[in-house]
């Protein structure tokens, strides 16, 4: 896992900013995996800002909550309409975002991991880390699931998606995430983190053994993930 220490947020959004401005420029058709969040907002401003030709790129989103159609101001297919698609030229069409909309959600879990396996690759897939660890909504716990699956959500996850919604009853309870084996198969991988309320978290992703536990430390297995994480995320490292 390389690692690129920031000076800010602002940096680590412009690093990421280049590194997929790389891939389109390498990939005739580029498969990018995104995330949603707080944390890759300052990317997609970034994206939005430097008039990249987006008109072959795919995209495929992490996760989505369930019981939210897309038209939800809180749904991740309006996030990222809102922080991205309506600001380049990506056609609508090839962005997908798991559909938690359907009533049968375990049926739209596997759709969506068979349209992984058609697409065939994902070039590069860009990451936030949750404040337990987990990376898409996968949770820590004594197992993972590898394809795409329902979740139910933590608690902690709860609370710390409560700010986005007039109150915490309105937080979904479930979601629709990509599993860890759908993630792992992607060709390159940035987790992005910023900001003192991650700087535990990383120190344990950075030290610590991998484990189920620990989401994110599952990444340890993979040959080419690049950690962006500004200064005051950094500052637990030794
Ligand atoms: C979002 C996602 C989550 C977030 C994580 C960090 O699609 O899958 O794993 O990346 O919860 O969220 P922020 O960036 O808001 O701290």
């Amino acid at each position: 896992m390389e690692i690129k220490i920031t000076k800010d947020y602002q940096e680590m959004s412009e690093l990421a900013a280049k590194e997929v401005a790389k891939v389109l420029a390498e990939v005739k058709q580029p498969v990018l995996g995104l995330a949603t969040g707080s944390t890759p907002v300052g990317l997609y401003e970034e994206l939005s800002k430097m008039e990249l030709d987006f008109s072959k790129t795919v995209s495929v989103n992490l996760d989505e909550y369930i019981g939210l159609d897309g038209n939800h101001p809180q749904s991740y297919r309006y996030f990222m309409n809102e922080k991205l698609f309506n600001h380049i030229n990506i056609d609508k069409k090839n962005t997908y975002v798991p559909d938690g909309s359907l009533a049968d959600s375990q049926k739209a879990a596997r759709d969506y991991e068979e349209l992984l396996s058609k697409l065939g690759r994902i070039d590069l897939q860009i990451l936030g880390i949750g404040n337990n660890g987990h990376i898409g909504f996968n949770e820590p716990d004594r197992a993972l699931s590898l394809p795409t699956h329902v979740v139910k959500l933590e608690e902690s996850t709860i609370e710390a998606n409560a700010r986005f919604f007039d109150s915490i009853d309105e937080v979904p309870k479930e979601a629709i995430t990509m599993g860890v084996g759908s993630i792992l198969k992607a060709k390159k991988i940035i987790v992005l983190a910023s900001g003192k309320a991650k700087a535990s978290i990383i120190k344990s992703l950075v030290d610590e053994y991998v484990s189920t536990e620990l989401p994110a430390s599952l990444l340890k297995f993979h040959p080419n993930v690049l950690l962006i994480i500004d200064q005051a995320a950094a500052s637990l490292l030794d």
